[in-house]
């Protein structure tokens, strides 16, 4: 990083990015870090790392249907993946972030996709995803770190493994409550340390069991749970709004 006033503003977006709760705590809702999903400072290939976003963008996105620049889609992460609020176009977080994305990014074409972007899509499984398959393959492989009630582990209020639903965790709205994201994001990195090692199909299981529970409302929830279904979660990979053992998620 160089060393000088440009190189202080990336530094602190790499420490906003690590250590979210603490360098910009006012913009987030959740106990979550961008790190959580973003691993290695946002470096990792295919865990949507920031280089191959960065030059991305702009792009029209079809989840709030017109072009977005890359300072308005970090402000969605804080949104919904952050269950917080966003901050506004040219505060300093927005601005230390962008820096850093950038000065990742060196060297990296425009215009094109870099491999490695996102998370990769996980083939659909012979058998369609199931609730009672993804419990167990929690159980064994996630339980340890996760916590069998799904809540993570604190410890002197830190958090150290991440909570993966309920009211720590990322809302309705955001990109992981959706079984198409949460698997590639599983079956690439999950468990911690063992990326790569589920099947496909207990990637989709457990990705479905992560998604059957409640979490923080869809900010953009207009009071019915029907509606916002309709107009935002319209996709078979979206459990929002569906019932599982006999609660309506979204509905809590
Ligand atoms: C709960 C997990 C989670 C957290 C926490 C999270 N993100 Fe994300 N992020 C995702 C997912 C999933 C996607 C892709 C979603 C989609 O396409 O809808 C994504 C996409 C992105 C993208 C676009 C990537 C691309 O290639 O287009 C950027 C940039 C980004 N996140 C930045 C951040 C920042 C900055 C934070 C912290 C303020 C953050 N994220 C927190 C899950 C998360
Ligand atoms: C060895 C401990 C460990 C195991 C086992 C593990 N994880 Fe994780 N998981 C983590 C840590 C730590 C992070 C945050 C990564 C970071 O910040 O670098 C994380 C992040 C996540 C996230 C994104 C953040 C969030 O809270 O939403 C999801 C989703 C996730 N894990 C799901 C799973 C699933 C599903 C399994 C089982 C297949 C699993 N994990 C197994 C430690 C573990």
């Amino acid at each position: 990083m160089p060393d000088d006033e440009f190189g202080k503003i990336v530094r602190q977006g790499e420490q906003i990015f690590i250590n979210t709760q603490k360098n910009a705590g006012q913009f987030v809702g959740n106990s979550l870090n961008c790190v959580n999903c973003h691993l290695d400072a946002g470096r990792k290939s295919n865990s949507s790392p920031l280089w191959a976003a960065y030059i991305s963008y702009p792009a029209y996105r079809s989840k709030n249907k017109h072009v977005n620049t890359f300072a308005e889609r970090l402000q969605g992460c804080f949104r919904f993946s952050m269950n917080g609020k966003a901050p506004a176009f040219g505060d300093p977080t927005l601005v230390a972030l962008e820096s850093y994305a950038y000065w990742l990014a060196t060297g990296a074409p425009v215009g094109g996709t870099l491999e490695g972007r996102g998370y990769p899509e996980v083939k659909k499984p012979a058998q369609p995803a199931d609730y009672a398959r993804g419990e167990k393959v929690y159980q064994q492989k996630c339980a340890l770190c996760h916590g069998a009630d799904g809540q993570g582990q604190a410890s002197a209020g830190k958090t150290v493994f991440p909570p993966l639903w309920g009211e720590k965790s990322f809302n309705w709205g955001a990109g992981m409550h959706d079984i198409k994201n949460a698997s590639g994001f599983i079956k690439a990195n999950m468990p911690l340390g063992l990326g790569g090692t589920l099947t496909e199909q207990e990637a989709w299981d457990v990705a479905l069991f992560m998604d059957s529970h409640e979490r923080p409302q869809d900010p953009r929830f207009n009071g019915s749970v029907e509606e916002t279904r309709k107009k935002y979660h319209d996709s078979p990979t979206s459990l929002y709004g569906k019932s599982v053992n006999g609660h309506v998620l979204g509905a809590k």
